[in-house]
């Protein structure tokens, strides 16, 4: 072989080596393009299926205002509870003196001494303990349950300064929130229904909380009268009227969600007969278990449902609260690794449920550092997934962002059916689940006392709520509605109420 062909034989294989090259970086590209777009396609069902047009969420509000209705008609008319609470007076600002709250039904616990002063809004002093609940507690006995909450009650009052002494044949009055579905048979009494929020002590089902509560604590020697028995959502709305006595309705956002409002007696038709039909009354809607088709359900709710331990229940929570939100995001994130490998080999700490806890997702969709690096931390140090590249981030940003802003707009639809219900969403209200004349010159000033850390902590779920708030009502009449955030409602207003009623107050006159 000459030189020459040897040169073109060089030629011809490199020419055919690098076409080679060529094409399998083409393939390569074609490939990473095509996983790109599975990615790209998950996230755009998802966005889709939670869609929160303005018009949906007004079914919603229509939805939430007849079922109202029909849990008021009848006991177990509807999926939303309308549990009577049976405060039928919120106090009048005249209380005073020392009353005690524990506060159970969340990730904290807490034990509150309030010192009432005798005009509204005279909290004189408020000292509170707070400490996280023992995850095997959770799942525990109602005995150790309550040898927990009254141990630390009893720590709380022994380490109470000389000059809280009781004066003979007192004894410390004592409201205890407990925020669980009950059916309560008074203000201080009640039977816990079923758990949610993760709890499930078996044998304090269909029990009376507050009797076994009290005696809890004569077990233990305290000379504390448990007085009241509340729900967060009645605590809130409670210390909301004290401050402030245009609020109607209380609501909390946190690992649960529920609200709770003022209902004229005459629209209780399931309590007709039992009770008088004047005045008002505080109804526990229990609204985590609102169920409209309306709802916009997807895949991953389906699934986070089915594998839950209450399938069918608390479906509005399971989109709504803290409990769940992290759950759904990481349900998303691992189903676009699956599909593709944009996060590397799926990672055990991303297949492990509910390891994506809420507060760290929304530090990844609030994160402003423009490389965003506590996403990649999170992704990292959580879930197990390394070296993540800055377009992936941004897309788990969005996945957080679609989760939370579906949340806040369906929390707002909620409040907003409140209103629709009691005549203040400008539109006149319902009766017999048929919408009344409207009319909304005449709008009152319209207060909704709100907690919970995904409200308050949480900014961008914050703003999606309030924004959703104004497109559903329109500006006219939103600017009539405002929510107001509490402090410690659910402990505070449950040691208010305890005030209400307690046997050693001078003044008890009180009216909503
Ligand atoms: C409970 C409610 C409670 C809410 C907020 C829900 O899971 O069923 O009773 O008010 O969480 O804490």
């Amino acid at each position: 072989m000459g030189k020459v062909s040897f040169g073109l034989a060089v030629a011809v294989s490199c020419a055919v080596a690098s076409t080679g090259i060529a094409a399998v970086l083409v393939v390569r590209r074609v490939r990473r393009r095509t996983r790109w777009n599975r990615v790209l396609g998950v996230l755009k069902e998802f966005e889709e299926a939670c869609s929160t047009s303005v018009g949906r969420l007004r079914q919603v509000v229509d939805a939430m205002a007849v079922e109202m209705h029909a849990g008021l008609a009848s006991e177990g008319g509807s999926k939303l509870k309308m549990s009577l609470s049976f405060v039928q007076k919120l106090p009048s600002g005249n209380e005073r003196g020392i009353y005690y709250a524990v506060d159970i039904g969340g990730t904290n616990f807490r034990v509150l001494r309030v010192q009432l002063g005798g005009k509204r809004s005279a909290i004189v002093g408020c000292d509170a303990e707070r400490q996280s609940i023992p995850q095997e507690l959770m799942t525990s006995t109602s005995e150790d349950l309550f040898d927990f909450i009254t141990s630390s009650l009893k720590q709380f009052i022994e380490k109470e300064g000389r000059g809280s002494e009781l004066l003979p044949g007192r004894r410390r009055d004592l409201g205890f929130t407990f925020s669980f579905p009950v059916k309560q048979t008074s203000a201080s009494s009640g039977h816990l229904i079923k758990w949610t929020k993760g709890f499930r002590i078996e044998d304090l089902v269909g029990r009376d909380v507050a009797e076994c509560l009290q005696q809890a604590v004569n077990k233990k020697g305290l000379d504390v009268r448990v007085s009241a028995l509340v729900n967060d959502t009645v605590g809130t709305l409670t210390l909301g009227h004290y401050h402030d006595p245009d609020t109607v309705a209380g609501v909390i956002i946190g690992t649960g969600t529920n609200a709770c409002y003022l209902e004229g007696m005459d629209a209780i038709i399931k309590c007709q007969g039992l009770l008088r039909t004047s005045g008002v009354m505080v109804i526990n809607m229990e609204w985590g278990n609102f169920w409209s088709s309306h709802l916009p359900r997807t895949s991953y709710d389906v699934d986070l449902d089915a594998d839950s331990p209450n399938p069918n229940d608390q479906g509005f929570e399971k989109m709504i609260s803290g409990m769940y939100l992290g759950e759904i995001a990481r349900r998303v994130i691992l189903r676009m690794a699956q599909e593709s490998n944009v996060f590397g080999p799926v990672s055990p700490g991303l297949s492990m449920p509910f390891n994506l806890r809420t507060p760290l997702m929304s530090v990844m969709h609030e994160d402003e550092s423009p490389d965003l690096r506590e996403v990649a931390r999170i992704l990292d140090d959580t879930l197990g997934i390394p070296d993540v590249p800055l377009k992936v981030r941004r897309l788990v940003v969005k996945v957080c962002d679609i989760v939370t802003r579906r949340a806040a707009r369906l929390a707002a639809a909620g409040i907003v059916g409140i209103l629709k219900k009691i005549g203040r969403d400008g539109s006149g209200g319902i009766t017999n689940g048929r919408t009344r004349g409207s009319s909304d010159s005449n709008m009152r000033r319209t207060v909704v006392a709100i907690e919970g850390a995904l409200y308050t902590n949480y900014r961008s779920f914050r703003e999606y709520l309030n924004e959703a708030l104004v497109e559903i009502l329109g500006e006219d009449i939103a600017q009539h509605v405002t929510l107001q955030v509490t402090k410690d409602g659910s402990g505070v207003g449950a040691a208010l109420l305890a005030a209400c009623h307690s046997s050693n107050i001078v003044d008890r006159d009180g009216s909503p």
